[in-house]
């Protein structure tokens, strides 16, 4: 059986009292529709057809072509809603899948389960119930007196003994497409809204003879849309939630969810530690048994095995084995470390790599630089890389010893095991194996090959 999806997001979200359409409101880094997104294509629906209406260019902006979208000129209930799907759906799947782009807590589980019993069962329509004291305005899930459902019934035109009904429908279905394509013409409209009710299908069925199938959950939190920015908070959290969960399944210590924020995206080797007050977002890797945080962010990084990352940002970065970064050092974009390079205290890489072993511990600006093997930077070091209208490179090669305080004017070249005086300010190349200080540094002498091992630190 085919299985197409169509995910209702035409709703105008004014309680977010936001500029900026309700679904695409960030939820763990990911705007909330891409949740829904997401979960329809694990399932394995194609084509996916995103109800829009308001906000709906900055909507398509953002979820791009993974999605075919329908345009709902007025916003005229869920059964006008998803009508709006219909040319672009019928003849295309046996099964039509119904959810919000507003409910990313829903699990896929949960959409796999309903999924499974309507393709059991084919009924017309196969729809998700919950348990719960709190009604949270949700329609009522009536049922005969053999518990078979009867109909679904919205809150406001509720009696007090449909209001006392526990069971509440959530929004979400599988529809036998031919049907409802043949059915929801059908749907009267409902006053005072004079808006057209996807739930009354379920009436429909019944009257017609038609079974209609319930799976029930009793987790409220999957369901609960978001509304207003306290939901977005709620829902933010019980995610969270989960993907550290997922992460501690898999073998990462955390050792407070409370105040560590991952995002979905990210992956985490086995036996690292996430310590307090930690970000991990967006594209980032990180390997095995590493130490990361407290208080770091790291956005778009590929960590390595053995890492340590103390009090620091890394974004785009790349950072091989055994590095210690931190405290208190800035990965910018196009920073690239080797194997056991050691930088922090106040450092700063940008578009720059670090071969394997450099040091660099004391309030450094790397940019546009090529640091060679085993390099020293020494304290307060800067490649000033900017002239005022252009960036230029720095290279220096490996061995080499950089004094404190030394200004490399890039362009500019230190060769392999040369040695900067502190305080020095380079404006020329400085060959291999010399000594140069002074300002502007002049090379003084050549210096010994066997020259011993520099001990930093
Ligand atoms: C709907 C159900 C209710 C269920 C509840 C669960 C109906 C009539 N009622 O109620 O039984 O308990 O969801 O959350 O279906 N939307 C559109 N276009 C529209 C109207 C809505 O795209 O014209 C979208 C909204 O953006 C939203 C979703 O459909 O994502 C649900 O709309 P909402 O107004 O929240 O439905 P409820 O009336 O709360
Ligand atoms: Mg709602």
């Amino acid at each position: 059986m085919r299985l197409a999806a169509v995910i209702l997001a035409a709703g105008e979200g004014t309680r977010m009292k936001s500029s900026r359409p309700k679904v695409l409101h960030p939820v763990c880094g990911v705007p909330m529709v891409l949740w829904s997104v997401q979960s329809a294509k694990e399932l394995g629906a194609e084509p996916i057809v995103l109800v829009v209406g308001n906000g709906a260019e900055a909507v398509k902006e953002v979820v791009g072509d993974q999605v075919l979208y329908a345009l709902q000129a007025q916003r005229l209930g869920t059964g006008h809603a998803t009508l709006q799907a219909r040319e672009l759906l019928q003849g295309r799947a046996e099964v039509v899948l119904v959810l919000y782009g507003d409910m990313p807590n829903l699990r896929v589980e949960t959409l796999a389960r309903l999924y499974a019993l309507h393709r059991e069962r084919k009924p017309a329509i196969t729809l998700l119930s919950v348990l719960s004291e709190d009604s949270m305005g949700f329609g009522r899930v009536v049922r005969d007196e053999a518990g078979r459902v009867r109909e679904i019934v919205e809150e406001a035109v509720a009696t007090p003994e449909i209001l006392a009904i526990k069971e509440l429908n959530c929004g979400v279905y599988c529809f036998d497409a031919e049907w409802l394509w043949a059915h929801l013409p059908l749907v009267p409209m409902t006053q005072p809204k004079g808006e057209y009710y996807l739930t009354d299908t379920v009436g429909l069925a019944i009257k017609e003879g038609r079974p209609v199938e319930v799976v029930t959950i009793t987790d409220v939190s999957e369901v609960q849309g978001i509304n207003n920015r306290v939901h977005l908070a709620r829902s933010e959290r019980a995610l969270r939630e989960r993907i550290l969960e997922r992460l501690m399944l898999e073998g990462v210590t955390v050792t407070d969810p409370a105040s560590t924020y991952v995002e979905a995206s990210v992956r985490v080797g086995r036996d690292t530690v996430i310590h307090p007050n930690t970000y991990l977002q967006g594209q980032t890797v990180i390997g095995e048994r590493c130490t990361i945080g407290p208080n770091s962010l790291v956005r778009d990084t590929r960590i390595g095995d053995d890492c340590q990352v103390l009090f620091s940002v890394l974004e785009e970065a790349v950072v091989e084995h055994r590095v210690r970064i931190g405290p208190f050092a800035h990965l910018r974009p196009g920073a690239h470390l080797g194997d056991e390079v050691h930088m922090g205290n106040f450092g700063e890489v940008k578009n720059a790599y670090l071969a394997p072993g450099v040091k660099m511990g004391h309030f450094s600006y790397v940019g546009d630089a090529h640091v060679g093997e085993g390099a020293n930077i020494g304290a307060g070091v800067v490649t000033c890389n900017y002239d005022g209208r252009r960036k230029h490179r720095t290279v220096i090669g490996e061995g080499a010893f950089i004094g404190s305080g030394a200004m490399l004017v890039a362009p500019v070249k230190v060769g392999r095991k040369a040695k900067i005086g502190a305080g020095a300010v380079v404006t020329h190349d400085v060959p291999d194996l010399t000594l140069a200080y002074g300002v502007p540094a002049r090379p003084q002498r050549r210096l010994d090959d066997e020259a011993e091992d520099h001990e930093p630190e």
